[in-house]
């Protein structure tokens, strides 16, 4: 029942047995949240800009790109689980929905318009359901060069970059560090790098982003003091500093590589992933003389933080409720509108006879496993072997085309092994609420009969 072809913004592509990208994605292609005027992403995406002066800013590639792009140019290996289509939208064969910004890094090196530049765009991937996940979301990449070739005579290119770290204001807040910048095992430097050139690309790095968070968290601690609910405005008088922290990290493009983390509510979160860039893939985008660092950001995520947005499907919301409450020359507290009434139903059904390992359904494949990583999760997951029957996403996507924003989330409940059949049953709770209204019963049974129906003709179920 596939389409020949699919169009997306008048451009027609074939499609495969690859293609596993359903309309209500390629319906979301047209929304670019990250530049409609006012909208929290856009908001968000312009502040942190604010923070890279001189910058090229590039907020308009096209979501369509090939897997050289998004995969190859970066230096994912070929059983690298990111690249399956359980975690990923393929158009066809070689053409996928971008699942990060980073598929555009070797294309903007090879332009060579500009030493440092952003990127925001809407990325795909496919995931679970609930209230931080989303099948669409917005990244900013950032990257900045030097070139080998254009340092001064007597001086290094280390010496360069320090000069340039000192330009950088100087972030008021409490940093944890504790790792080297480079580890021989864990996080090593690569070879054509200096320990000097690492050193320094790093603290430039790091540096730049510590300045991102504080902007960040000055605008949202402005916001609370300004509410007009004392509870929000006491609080934001009782804040302790602003704390992160530097953890290492793995990214097929980054040699050493880092995320930060930021101290929330209690909470470490992770915000974003970094590092020194790759120089194989530099080397690929005719830029072999540069040297630099690049880092990939979560809008969404730091959105819900700048505001407090509760649910990441209101940033699909058109409702003026949601919308009005957000202008850009000043940020406010977002207040939520009442919640409505949550209206959960389980489906409990038996896997087909055949139960194939691994990547399909499994106790240990549920929801609350899939990383929920700042920018990413591309980064270090365990190698999948190509599917067979059917992967947890799958069943998110049966959700989601029956019931669109009408699922908070999905949470696996039970799962339990026949003893003497050894026939495997899970029990899914699918938890319906709308964020614009009272769903009536019919409403949410309707929706629930459909889930049932296609979990039966496309995975061959049996429901209990
Ligand atoms: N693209 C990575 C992700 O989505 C984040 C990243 C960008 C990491 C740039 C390092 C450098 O997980």
């Amino acid at each position: 029942s596939r389409p020949k072809e699919l169009t997306i913004h008048g451009k027609s592509y074939q499609t495969d047995s690859w293609t596993n990208v359903p309309s209500t994605i390629l319906e979301t292609v047209s929304r670019k949240l990250h530049q409609q005027d006012n909208h929290p992403i856009s908001i968000t995406r312009k502040l942190i800009e604010s923070r890279f002066p001189g910058y090229q800013h590039h907020n308009d590639f096209f979501p369509v790109v090939t897997v050289g792009q998004n995969f190859d140019s970066l230096g994912f290996p070929l059983d690298h689980p990111g690249r399956s289509r359980t975690d990923t939208y393929y158009i066809n064969k070689h053409t996928v929905l971008r699942t990060h910004t980073s598929a555009h890094q070797a294309d903007v090196f090879r332009a060579n318009t500009s030493s440092g530049f952003t990127i925001s765009a809407d990325v795909y991937r496919r995931d679970a359901i609930d209230r931080s996940h989303y099948p669409v979301f917005h990244q900013m990449e950032g990257a900045m060069t030097w070139d080998r070739n254009a340092v001064p005579e007597g001086k290094t290119l280390a010496q360069l970059i320090w000069e340039d770290v000192e330009k950088l204001p100087k972030p008021d807040i409490v940093v944890e560090d504790p790792n080297p910048t480079t580890h021989p095992e864990r996080n090593p430097l690569q070879k054509p790098h200096t320990q000097e050139e690492a050193e320094a690309v790093a603290a430039h790095l790091k540096r730049s982003l510590e300045n991102v968070v504080v902007e960040i968290f000055s605008k949202a601690k402005e916001a609370a003091a300004a509410s007009t609910i004392d509870e929000v405005r006491n609080q934001a008088q009782s804040q302790e500093p602003l704390k992160v922290r530097w953890i290492e990290a793995y990214f097929p493009f980054t040699s050493p590589s880092w995320e930060l983390e930021i101290f929330w509510q209690g909470d470490w979160l992770e915000v974003l992933g970094c590092g020194v860039i790759s120089q194989p893939l530099l080397d690929n985008a005719d830029a072999p003389s540069r040297v630099g660092w690049a880092f990939g950001i979560g809008l969404e995520r730091i959105a819900m933080l700048l505001y407090e947005i509760p649910d990441i499907r209101l940033f699909w919301s058109k409702d003026s409720r949601f919308l009005s409450q957000f202008d850009e020359k000043k940020i406010c507290r977002f207040v939520p509108f009442s919640k409505y009434p949550a209206a959960p139903r389980d489906v409990a059904f038996w896997l087909p006879k055949v139960v194939p390992q691994d990547d399909v359904v499994t106790a240990t494949a549920s929801n609350t496993s899939t990383s929920p990583s700042p920018a990413g999760g591309l980064a270090s997951e365990a190698a999948a072997a190509p599917t067979l029957a059917f992967h947890e996403n799958d069943i998110m996507e049966i959700v989601r085309s029956a019931a669109g924003d009408s699922v908070e989330d999905v949470t696996l409940v039970d799962e339990f092994t026949h003893p003497k059949t050894g026939r495997r049953s899970l029990c899914y709770r699918i938890n319906y609420r709308s964020l614009e209204s009272t769903l009536t019963k019919e409403q949410a049974n309707d929706m629930h009969d459909k889930i049932r129906q296609e979990l039966v003709s496309k995975f061959g179920v049996e429901l209990r």
